[in-house]
């Protein structure tokens, strides 16, 4: 199974700015050879990722989704409306929704379904705040996020899902969880879906870490046993910066 290396712009980025990232990104695509690379633009810059792409093996995600097929939920974007950009990845439950947004378990919960169901690959996020962490409940927040969107998973649709391991403290902070909190973090995800879920599910399980993910630092997460990629941020915004990420993932394959 091949790394993934993720870029979530959050709220970066105009078309324009995009077409111009994705063609220089491209142009080192050989470079990338091993590692799944993914984009995860703005909505309004999906289609311009979407041409830009079209011809090269960096992948597309989106950053949220409804889970409804279609329907009066102003604002919200559904699953056709992804696909028919080419969209292949979807990210669910990023702390900034969890927190700023106040998405709970129970969106959650339907949003993983209906990209399972639309065929479109989740990457669920899961993270203890900084709080959290001092109180000791890191784990147990680990695990009630877990049950909590996964609790309904449709077993044969749930191949090829990834979970990133977000700790909120480490997003954006340049203080990045340390190698043995992600690799606990880690073991804990492929357990609970072990125990849950089965091998099956396991077998093409990936756990990413993120959180001040950078060039300096991504070689020691992904040397860790149990993580299989990065969600990256703040460091996935510059092309040269986010080659540079894709280059340095590579030499841990
Ligand atoms: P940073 O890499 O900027 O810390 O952000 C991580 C993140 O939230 C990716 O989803």
């Amino acid at each position: 199974m091949d790394l993934i290396i993720a870029a979530n712009w959050k709220m970066h980025k105009t078309a324009t700015e995009t077409r111009e990232f994705c063609d220089s990104v491209i142009q080192n695509e050989k470079s990338f050879k091993g590692v799944e690379v993914l984009i995860c633009p703005p909505f309004t810059a999906l289609s311009a990722a979407s041409a830009a792409l079209k011809d090269s093996s960096v992948k597309l995600g989106a950053q949220n989704m409804h889970w409804e097929q279609q329907g009066a939920h102003t604002g919200e974007i559904a699953a056709p409306m992804l696909l028919e950009f080419g969209v292949e990845y979807v990210i669910i439950g990023h702390s900034e929704r969890r927190h700023l947004m106040g998405e709970d378990d129970d969106q959650i919960r339907r949003k993983v379904n209906a990209a399972l169901e639309n065929n479109l690959k989740p990457i669920l996020c899961v993270g203890e705040t900084e709080t959290e962490r001092e109180q000791g409940l890191t784990e147990r927040v680990i695990e009630k996020q877990l049950a909590g969107a996964l609790g309904d998973l449709d077993l044969n649709k749930a191949e090829n899902m990834v979970v990133a391991y977000e700790p909120v403290w480490a997003i954006g902070s340049g203080k990045a969880a340390s190698e043995d909190d992600a690799e606990n973090a880690a073991v804990l995800i492929r357990r609970y879906c072990l125990n849950n879920f089965g091998e099956k599910v396991v077998a093409s399980l990936r756990i990413q870490y993120g959180g001040s993910v950078k060039v300096g630092n991504i070689h020691s997460f992904l040397a860790l046993p149990s993580i299989m990629g990065a969600l990256v941020g703040g460091a996935s915004l510059e092309a040269d910066s986010f080659r540079d990420l894709v280059q340095a993932a590579r030499k841990a394959v």
